[in-house]
């Protein structure tokens, strides 16, 4: 969004309370801070005051904003709740017929997470019309930056309209329960459920995201998800309790709540989909919405597959897995947005990149900051040339490998060809089950491509991985 977009905004929301306009010496903070900078020696010297006046100004400045914004403003966070604001009120005065003023249909709740109370009505109604929320909710808590996608960079979203269009099915038609959205790191499974919430949110009465990077436990997850929903008279104090009154709401009113980073429940080390102890009984929670009957949707973002879904797919609940891949040739749009030049040789890059988009739009400022943006010159290097922050976010993923993972994914950066799972027996010092296993889970972090070729499935590392590995645990 731009910047004189969001001073404008902010000025309106200003005067709509206040009747005044932004003084010079705010918008000149407000300014410096939208850019990330620091502001108060820039202001300072710019009036010719002192920095500790403009600190002053800028408290009294955050104070105003968190009462026009109804929610506590500050220098770190003024950029992110102005332009979310901003996209709630203009995409609630889109998609309902009821016009209404900035900021009647945004507010808070008790624990500080901001609430977009939509005027458009779910489809579908309650069982318990007591029960009704006035208006449907969406609270997208620590979400990145949404607004980024939809609607400033719109012209740079590379589409997945494929991918949204099954989920969505599956969600609205099918009525699936549990999904599972899964992918490597940085693929876009976050994008592309906060794009699925934008695309189908008028058909819930409850929208929820919350990630779960920090490892929250199950109690602490329910916890903070039963605050959304209406109070009960007395805060449930055990589990069994907490999670029976989050099954009743997902009866009574048709919910989406997605949850990213679940594979931040699994210990790191151990084969992929394994719980840490405090998180074990998420596994039971994902069984019962899968199980128990109710009207709503969970969806869960994990880079590693979580092993009930398996099971749970199996048993025809109504429980899907989707995996995301590549962005194709749809990844030209994050190209375009970075500005590099010699389209004519962006779907090379884009192969050797495997569309992430991730993987991309680190290599494209890498391109425009040292090949002054033409992807012929950077094609030119021996490739593929990774990043210090691609190799740092590889890292993060190898660190969760096993020791028997580790001893074939190296033995795959050598192989030029794909190769079948008998391949390695006797070629590495492990028992022919480990080797399996081992392929196994990593197919299940998604590090690993798999191909049918007459009836056997051949396996192989992508050159970006293979390139990784090598230059991290080959050379001296
Ligand atoms: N369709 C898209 N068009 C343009 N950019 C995209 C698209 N999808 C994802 N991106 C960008 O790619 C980056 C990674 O996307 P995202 O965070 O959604 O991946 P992820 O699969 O959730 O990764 P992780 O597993 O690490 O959480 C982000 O910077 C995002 O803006
Ligand atoms: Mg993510």
């Amino acid at each position: 969004m731009e910047l004189k977009e969001v001073l404008r905004f902010a000025d309106e929301k200003v005067f709509a309370k206040t009747g005044k306009h932004l003084e010079d010496l705010q918008e000149a903070i407000l300014k410096e801070t939208l850019q990330g900078r620091k502001y108060a020696a820039k202001v300072a010297q710019d009036r010719d005051c002192s920095e500790g006046y403009v600190r002053v100004a800028a408290s009294e400045l955050w104070k105003l904003l968190s009462e026009v914004l109804g929610e506590e403003v500050s220098k770190v966070n003024v950029r992110a709740i102005l332009e979310r604001t901003k996209f709630y009120n203009n995409s609630s005065n889109h998609s309902s017929n009821h016009s209404s003023a900035i900021g009647e249909n945004y507010g808070t709740v008790n624990h500080n997470v901001n609430i977009c109370q939509e005027k458009a009505r779910s489809p579908t109604s309650p069982q318990n019309p007591q029960q009704t929320p006035t208006q449907p909710h969406i609270d997208l808590g620590d979400a990145p930056e949404i607004f980024r996608f939809f609607d400033s960079l719109r012209d740079s979203f590379a589409s997945r309209t494929p991918q949204l269009s099954t989920l969505e099915n599956w969600i609205t038609q099918q009525r699936t329960r549990l999904i599972a959205l899964l992918g490597i790191s940085g693929i876009g499974k976050t994008t592309l459920s906060l794009g699925l919430i934008h695309q189908i949110k008028t058909q819930f009465d409850y929208v929820i995201y919350r990630s779960l990077r920090f490892s929250p436990t199950l109690e602490a997850t329910l916890t903070n998800l039963l605050q959304i929903f209406p109070q009960p008279t007395e805060t449930p104090q055990n589990i069994d309790t907490k999670i029976s009154q989050l099954l009743n709401h997902l009866r009574n009113y048709r919910c989406l709540i997605v949850l990213d980073d679940v594979q931040m429940l699994f210990c790191s080390g151990q084969p992929p989909g394994q719980y840490k102890s405090e998180c074990e009984n998420y596994q039971l929670f994902f069984k019962l919405i899968a199980e128990v009957s109710h009207q709503s949707c969970l969806m869960l973002n994990s880079s590693e597959k979580p092993r009930e879904i398996v099971r749970l797919e199996k048993a025809y609940h109504p429980v899907r897995s989707f995996e995301l891949g590549s962005l194709g040739i749809a990844a030209k749009d994050i190209l375009k947005s970075e500005k590099l030049s010699d389209e004519e040789t962006w779907s090379t890059l884009i192969d050797i990149y495997q569309g992430n988009p991730l993987w991309l739009e680190l290599t494209a400022t890498l391109i425009r900051e040292l090949f002054g943006g033409s992807v012929a010159q950077f094609l030119q290097c021996e490739m593929p040339i990774l990043d210090e922050g691609l190799q740092s976010q590889l890292s993060q993923q190898f660190q969760r490998l096993t020791p028997p993972e580790l001893a074939v994914v190296t033995h795959f950066a050598n192989l030029a060809e794909p190769v079948a799972v008998s391949y390695f027996f006797n070629k590495i010092p492990l028992s022919p089950s480990e080797i399996v296993n081992a392929v196994r889970s990593l197919r299940s972090r998604f590090l690993l491509d798999a191909m049918e070729e007459e009836k056997i499935t051949l396996f192989s590392l992508n050159p970006v991985l293979k390139q990784y590995v090598q230059s991290r645990y080959l050379s001296n």
